[in-house]
C-alpha cells in the first residue's frame, strides 16, 4: 500500500505525524471519503467541493491550487490498483505548540489512503441488516465533515455490541441521520428522508439517490421524520459512500416491516446502480477529452 502525506507518495510505515497535530490534540480537521470503481471515482467532483466546503466553515486555507485534490487523489489511485476501492482524505490545521485558538503561522496536514470496499454480504438481499436507535449526542454541526467523531464512535460501538450495523440517531424526538449514514424511510408511497441542516451531513449518495430516483419519476420528499414514522416505518435504508444503499430489516430488535429488504428499496438499488454506472462512465469520458 502507498499512502500520502504532505506532498509525497510513500509506505505508511514511512508516513510520519507529528505528536502537536491539531488533528491529533484537538480533532481540529476535516475529512472526505470517496469510492471507486474499477479505478475509477464515484462523484469525485462532488466529495471535492464538499471538502472545500468544510475546510471553508473551520476557516482554514485551502492547502490545494485548483483541480490539486483532483490529482493528487487520482495518483493515489492509479498506485493502489485492484478492484472497488475508497480512498480516505483528511486534512487537519497542522502542527503547532498546543493552545486552542489557531496558530498565527500554519502548515496543513494532508495525509489520504485507499481501502478496499468491503463487498456486499452475499445473503444480504434476504436478510438486511439490523440497527439500533439511540440519542443522537453530537454537536449542533454535524454538516461538517469534521474529524471529531466520538459520539459516533461510541454509537457505532454500542450497535455493534448489540449485534447490529449501525445506530440510527435521534434528537428531540426527531430522526437526524445514522453514526455515519443519511436513513431513508418508505412510510405507504412515500419515501422520506430528513431535511438538510446542521443536524446532519450532505451526504453525497443521499444526495444522489435522491436525483436519481426523482429522475424517474417518483415522488421523494425531504421532511422532518418523527421517532413514531420512523418507528412504523414500512422500510428503512441507510446510504453512504461505502454502503450505498441497505436496507435495515430490524430496528431495535424488531422486525422493519416484513422483516425482510423490502421492494421499494430492490428498485431503488436498480436505479441507484444504472445511475452510478452512467456517472461513472460520463465522467472518464469527461477525463478523456
Ligand atoms: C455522519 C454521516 N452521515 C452521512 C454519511 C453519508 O455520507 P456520504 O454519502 O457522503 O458518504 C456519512 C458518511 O460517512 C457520515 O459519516
Amino acid at each position: 500500500m502507498i499512502v500520502y502525506l504532505n506532498g509525497a507518495f510513500l509506505p505508511p510505515e514511512e508516513a510520519c505525524i507529528s505528536p502537536l497535530d491539531r488533528g491529533f490534540l484537538f480533532g481540529d480537521g476535516i475529512y472526505e471519503v470517496i469510492p471507486s470503481y474499477q479505478g475509477r471515482f464515484f462523484l469525485l467532483d462532488e466529495h471535492v467541493e464538499r471538502l472545500r466546503r468544510s475546510l471553508r466553515e473551520i476557516r482554514m486555507p485551502d492547502p490545494q491550487p485548483e483541480q490539486g485534490w483532483e490529482s493528487l487523489l487520482e495518483r493515489l489511485l492509479e498506485l493502489n490498483p485492484g478492484g472497488d476501492r475508497s480512498v480516505y482524505l483528511q486534512v487537519t490545521r497542522g502542527a503547532a505548540p498546543r493552545d486552542h485558538a489557531f496558530p498565527t503561522r500554519m502548515a496543513a496536514t494532508v495525509f489520504a489512503m485507499v481501502s478496499s470496499i468491503a463487498p456486499p454480504l452475499a445473503d444480504l438481499p434476504d436478510r438486511g441488516v439490523a440497527a439500533i436507535s439511540l440519542p443522537d449526542q453530537r454537536w449542533g454541526r454535524c454538516d461538517i465533515k469534521s474529524v471529531a467523531l466520538l459520539p459516533n464512535v461510541l454509537a457505532r460501538q454500542q450497535a455493534v455490541e448489540q449485534g447490529a450495523v449501525e445506530a440510527v440517531l435521534l434528537r428531540d424526538g426527531m430522526l437526524t441521520e445514522g453514526a455515519a449514514s443519511n436513513v431513508f424511510v418508505v412510510h405507504g408511497d412515500a419515501v422520506v428522508t430528513p431535511p438538510l441542516g446542521p443536524e446532519i451531513l450532505p451526504g453525497i449518495t443521499r444526495r444522489f439517490l435522491l436525483d436519481a430516483l426523482r429522475a424517474e419519476g417518483w415522488d421523494c420528499r425531504e421532511e422532518p421524520l418523527p421517532e413514531s414514522v420512523l418507528r412504523s416505518a414500512d422500510e428503512i435504508w441507510l446510504t453512504s459512500s461505502t454502503k450505498e444503499l441497505l436496507p435495515v430489516t430490524a430496528l431495535d430488535r424488531r422486525p422493519v416491516g416484513e422483516g425482510r429488504p423490502g421492494r421499494v428499496w430492490g428498485h431503488a438499488l436498480d436505479v441507484f446502480r444504472r445511475a452510478r454506472d452512467l456517472a461513472i462512465s460520463n465522467a472518464g469520458t469527461r477525463a478523456k477529452s
